[in-house]
């Protein structure tokens, strides 16, 4: 009996220091520090530069559709012009993120920041402090000249000083960016430059490092953003971040003759489905913006969809009401 009782306190002492030390370890790596280059990436004046910058961020990269203020929700989501003073803002399970003020405020916005720690934030997914970012923005293989137009346009937006709270997370949050969370960079070297035009090849360009049709298309694990199913046959479950209550789940968007959404579809449908914008209400599809895409984007993105893998995957039903 003694010596259970002795078993027993040695072992409480034991699994108490591990959880102690657990605590002091995610406590201690929440600033841990990563590495990576700063692209050599400097903002330019040049006009037609600007207005590319502008097209990408109202249009396919759909920046605006995230960095937005909670009263300008139903103008951003509506594709319509917005100031990007952030604040919107992601409730998930280990706490809640708040997307940044993207003016250039020097105090609450990006003013402060040098040109290649922005283009680092976007290529390798490590802020200035070298702490890892969630990896919300999948723009790691944004050419060179594009993220070039994407940081100009930035540069010209009038400063407006909104404090944003970024994060609020909890204790399983603070485990899982203690030991999860690592920056996302690109695969292989992004391109210099990838000139838009309506092939298949700008499609995927489009598809996989712009407008992130592939992340929300292809079933992820919740926790880490890992991809778990085949490239575009839907299936990822996501709350709506507009109307709370509602939980989506994406369609089948792979060219498959009887489970692919799409696959009935014209060109000119295709194209006529992104004039319309959202349709169901509450959809995390950031319709408003994909609306400023031009007619040879959409063709592109149409023609380089019809050309993957047909995946064989029924999705019943995109939207059910969660408690
Ligand atoms: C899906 C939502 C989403 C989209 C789309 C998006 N962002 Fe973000 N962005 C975020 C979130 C969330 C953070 C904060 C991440 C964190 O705290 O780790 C962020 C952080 C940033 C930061 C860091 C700012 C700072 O002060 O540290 C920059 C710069 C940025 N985004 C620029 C952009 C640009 C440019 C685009 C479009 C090309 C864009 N974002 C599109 C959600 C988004
Ligand atoms: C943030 C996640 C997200 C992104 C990014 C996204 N989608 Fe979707 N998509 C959804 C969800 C959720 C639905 C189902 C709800 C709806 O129809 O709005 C959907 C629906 C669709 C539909 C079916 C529409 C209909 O009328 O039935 C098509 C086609 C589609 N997406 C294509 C695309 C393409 C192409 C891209 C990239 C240009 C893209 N999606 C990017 C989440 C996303």
């Amino acid at each position: 009996m003694e010596g259970l009782k002795r078993v027993l306190k040695w072992g409480g002492i034991i699994l108490g220091s591990l959880l102690l030390l657990f605590v002091i370890a995610v406590y201690a790596l929440q600033s841990k520090s990563f590495d990576a280059p700063y692209p050599k990436i400097t903002a330019s004046t040049d006009s037609a530069l600007i207005a590319r910058g502008k097209h990408l961020v109202y249009g396919p990269a759909h920046c605006n559709g995230c960095h937005f203020a909670k009263d300008d929700m139903a103008k951003a989501l509506n594709g319509e012009p917005v100031e990007l003073k952030g604040g919107f803002e992601f409730v998930l399970p280990f706490g809640v993120i708040r997307t940044p003020n993207l003016t250039s405020d020097n105090e609450t916005g990006i003013g402060g920041l040098r040109d290649a720690e922005i283009a680092r934030i976007l290529r390798y997914g490590v802020f200035p402090d070298g702490r890892a970012v969630f990896d919300f923005m999948p723009f790691h293989n944004l050419s060179d000249e594009d993220l070039t137009a994407v940081i100009s346009y930035l540069r010209t937006l009038s400063p407006v000083n909104q404090k944003v709270v970024r994060r609020e997370i909890n204790f399983l949050g603070k485990a899982v960016v203690a030991f999860l969370i690592k920056p996302v960079g690109p695969m292989g070297e992004p391109p210099s430059s990838v000139s838009p035009d309506s092939t298949s090849a700008y499609g995927k360009y489009l598809v996989h490092s712009i407008a992130n049709c592939v992340g929300c298309h292809t079933n992820r694990d919740m926790m880490t953003g890992a991809f778990i199913g085949e490239p575009f046959a839907g299936g990822f479950q996501m709350p709506s971040d507009a109307v709370p209550g509602l939980m989506f789940t994406t369609p089948n968007i792979t060219p498959d003759p009887e489970t692919g959404k799409i696959f009935p579809w014209t060109e000119e449908v295709f194209v006529h489905r992104f004039r319309q914008g959202v349709q169901i209400v509450g959809s995390p599809m950031p319709w408003g913006s994909f609306k400023n895409m031009t007619g040879l984007e959409l063709k592109a993105i149409y023609r380089y969809l019809r050309s993957v893998e047909p995946v064989h995957k029924k999705i019943d039903q995109v939207v059910q009401k969660i408690e």
